[in-house]
């Protein structure tokens, strides 16, 4: 037995024992280690520490070895391992952690779409009674496990493009019945998939029709009944709120946020998407572990969360479907604020892929494809307060990982938009593999 130290967390860990998986003579092997706790920030965001002709060691869903491949056949004494995987020529990365998705819903909106192709805002949309309101009529008609059902196939399609981690959220039920059925298909779904789930509470996702104008009485809704019937059950680590224009103010935000976080919620919010709200500084203030979107986000708001740690997290996906401009990663990143990457997965955006993002990343905000690896890796899991477990290859951490098609992480860029993955392992099991039987 040996203890490993990462941040404030100790964990035991086995090792010289016999492993369960081992992956050898990996061409480039990007650790992400090292980071002393704390996300990725300005230069250092390019910095992934990798090893060539790398080697992972892997014990009951956990990493026991990292290491060039000499170092780690020796801490196992030579001893014949089966499965060996074989990798050369190729890159493996931490498993890719998509922090800010609505996986749940019933429905479509491809109807939707033809609004948009006429031209119409999302806000004349939802305004419209489509959007979000389009996918509430459809997730309160669906049953639990029409959501479970759905859910499923948007999340083995993620594990196929190396998502090893996803995040959740509620907010197509908008009163409190249709709110736990959605949190308790997110629960179902964590025993039927190898994945880590995060799930998030989204009550303050739009007004739903029977509180049409009367925006103040939801809120109390949100905060007297629903929170209380969300913790009582244990279902949400997070609490969101869609603060926008037309939506939920900065105040009716700050009191549901304030109320979740007395609950024992943490925070993120959907933060200046769409006008500048101020809801960058909301976040700051609040103490949210992430703001999402920023696309609007002021100066001031975004120093003021570079203060209190909280990680800017970019849904390019978003901007791309809303045919909007881009958030400033240039700008955050050069300001030392950390950023991740999440794809924003949901019925308007109705896009699994981390490829797709990486690639309007890079080509659209003009991120350094070496920085979006931390993005979609540390950043994110410290964007779901998980960087003790996930986000790097290291000794004691969940084995998730990546293993792309690519001699080196600038591929990444240069092969745009396409579905990279050769081997997936998530919690220990490879879930995807070109190999073959
Ligand atoms: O992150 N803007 C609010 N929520 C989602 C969109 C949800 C929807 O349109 O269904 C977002 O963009
Ligand atoms: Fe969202």
């Amino acid at each position: 037995m040996h203890k490993v130290q990462e941040g404030t967390v100790t964990r035991i860990v086995v090792v010289g024992m016999k492993p369960d998986l081992l992956l050898t003579n990996i061409g480039q092997l990007a650790t992400l280690a090292n980071t002393n706790g704390k996300p990725k920030t300005g230069e250092a965001m390019r910095e992934l520490s990798i090893i060539e002709n790398g080697a992972v060691a892997v014990k009951d869903g956990l990493i026991t070895a990292v290491g060039t491949t000499s170092d780690v056949l020796a801490q196992i004494d030579g001893e014949p391992v089966v499965p060996q995987i074989d990798l050369p020529d190729m890159l493996a990365l931490p498993g890719f952690i998509d922090s800010h998705t609505h996986l749940v819903f019933g429905g479509s909106r491809e109807n939707d779409f033809a609004m948009k192709l006429a031209g119409k805002s999302y806000m004349e949309i939802l305004e419209a009674g489509g959007g979000i309101l389009n996918t509430l009529r459809a997730t309160r008609e669906a049953s639990k496990s029409d959501l479970v059902r759905n859910g499923f196939s948007f999340a083995q399609r993620m594990l196929g493009e190396g998502t090893t981690t996803v995040e959740s959220k509620s907010g197509y039920g908008l009163d409190t019945e249709n709110e736990l059925k959605m949190l308790q298909a997110t629960e179902a779904l964590r025993e039927k998939l190898p994945m880590g789930i995060a799930s998030t509470f989204l009550g303050a996702h739009a007004i739903p029709p029977e509180y049409e104008n009367r925006t103040e009485d939801y809120v109390s809704l949100v905060i007297d009944e629903m929170i209380p019937a969300v913790t009582k059950e244990d279902l949400a680590e997070f609490c969101d709120v869609f603060c926008e224009k037309g939506v939920f103010d900065v105040d009716q935000s700050r009191r549901i946020l304030l109320a979740a976080k007395k609950a024992g919620m943490k925070i993120k919010v959907h933060a200046d998407e769409i006008v500048p709200l101020g809801g960058a500084e909301l976040a700051a203030e609040v103490g949210a572990v992430s703001a999402d979107h920023l696309l609007m986000a002021s100066d001031d708001g975004l120093e003021a969360m570079r203060k209190s740690g909280t990680i800017a997290t970019l849904l390019p996906g978003t901007a791309f479907s809303l045919n909007t401009d881009y958030a400033r990663a240039r700008d955050m990143i050069e300001m030392g604020l950390p950023v991740a990457l999440a794809t924003d997965f949901n019925p308007n955006c109705a896009n699994e892929s981390l490829f797709f993002s990486i690639a309007l990343s890079c080509y659209k905000m003009k991120m350094h494809p070496r920085e979006v690896v931390s993005a979609l890796t540390i950043n994110s899991a410290h964007a779901l307060d998980r960087a003790d477990t996930i986000g790097s290859i290291e000794v004691g951490k969940r084995a998730d990982v990546v293993v792309l098609e690519c001699p080196n992480p600038e591929f990444l860029a240069y092969r745009f938009g396409v579905n990279l993955v050769h081997t997936v392992i998530a919690n220990g099991e490879v879930v995807h593999t070109k190999l073959g039987p």
